[in-house]
């Protein structure tokens, strides 16, 4: 079957609630393109779940802050095209900017506790970009499935608040993937083509130092100091990043034990965001993952 391409709202509306109105499945991933084997797992997992699979692919410029790389972004959009079509994904919604963000769009969506810390304090206005870009996509496609991926797992915990909070789990399930990650441990991303040789090389230190820290809990270490120095004396000898947070939190409301003084339990995530050269890079396993 080809894969339909559309760039209107209507028109991936549209598609959708025909294929609905047949009494089909339709799941949905949203993604900003420069796809990689964790977005196409996304779409194997829509697909075994779901009749008909949608991606989408927008760089959304309201997530990134005035610094950032939204610019050089990657839009390998051809290639992109191809990967999600023999993959077997039903249609592409491809939108630009103007009928994303109409000139006079001023409505967006924010949250409190879950966006509070961690990239939520490093990058300011992220997740409000985030959260209205999704549901924005979601009132679009409105597809009974979404499809996350683990690796960014701040923003599955405040989507998934989102869709919770805003009643929209009424229609839609949100599905939270596990990270897929290289041979070498390093978890994949989109930025990941920004590294440089030595920094690639470099790179699978962070799940090296996550492991420390799921190990340290699975040996008896309860305070959060001891698991999080674990992990970051991992991060410091190999001299070539600056850490932004290694953080055990709570994996409901992303807030870290430091902060709430609150003991670490078996169901937190440790979850690091770290500048490598110009990259800046983040992962996350669950704590008892050892
Ligand atoms: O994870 C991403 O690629 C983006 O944050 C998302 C969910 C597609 C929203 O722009």
């Amino acid at each position: 079957m080809t894969m339909d391409v559309v760039k209107g709202r209507r028109d991936v509306h549209r598609l959708v609630a025909a294929w609905k109105a047949q009494g089909l499945r339709v799941g949905f991933v949203p993604t900003m393109g420069a796809l990689h084997e964790g977005h196409l797992a996304l779409i194997d997992t829509a697909r075994a779940a779901c009749d008909r699979v949608v991606a989408s692919i927008f760089v959304n410029p309201l997530q990134f802050g005035p610094n950032e790389d939204f610019t050089r972004y990657p839009r390998p959009v051809e290639r992109d095209t191809a990967l999600l079509a023999a993959r077997g994904c039903d249609a592409l919604f491809l939108p630009d900017v103007a009928e994303m963000y109409p000139t006079d769009a001023d409505t967006v969506v924010s949250q409190r506790l879950a966006t509070e810390h961690l990239c939520g304090a490093w990058r300011p206005g992220h997740f409000t970009g985030v959260l209205t870009v999704v549901l924005k996509l979601l009132m679009q496609v409105a597809p009974h499935d979404i499809f996350l991926g683990r690796k960014d797992f701040q923003q599955v915990v405040v989507l998934t608040r989102m869709v919770r909070d805003l009643d929209l789990d009424l229609d839609i399930r949100v599905h939270a993937c596990p990270t897929v990650r290289e041979s070498d441990g390093l978890a994949m991303s989109s930025r990941n083509a920004y590294l440089g040789p030595a920094e690639r090389a470099a790179a699978p230190t962070l799940k090296r130092a996550l492991d420390a820290v799921s190990a340290a809990f699975a040996a008896g270490v309860r305070t959060t100091a001891e698991l999080e120095s674990a992990g970051v004396s991992i991060v410091e000898r190999a001299g070539v990043f600056k850490i932004q947070y290694l953080s055990v939190v709570d994996a409901a409301t992303c807030v870290p034990r430091a902060v709430t003084g609150t003991a670490p339990e078996a169901t937190d995530v440790v979850a690091v965001a770290a500048m490598l050269g110009a990259t800046r890079l983040i992962d996350n396993v669950d704590l008892s993952a050892r």
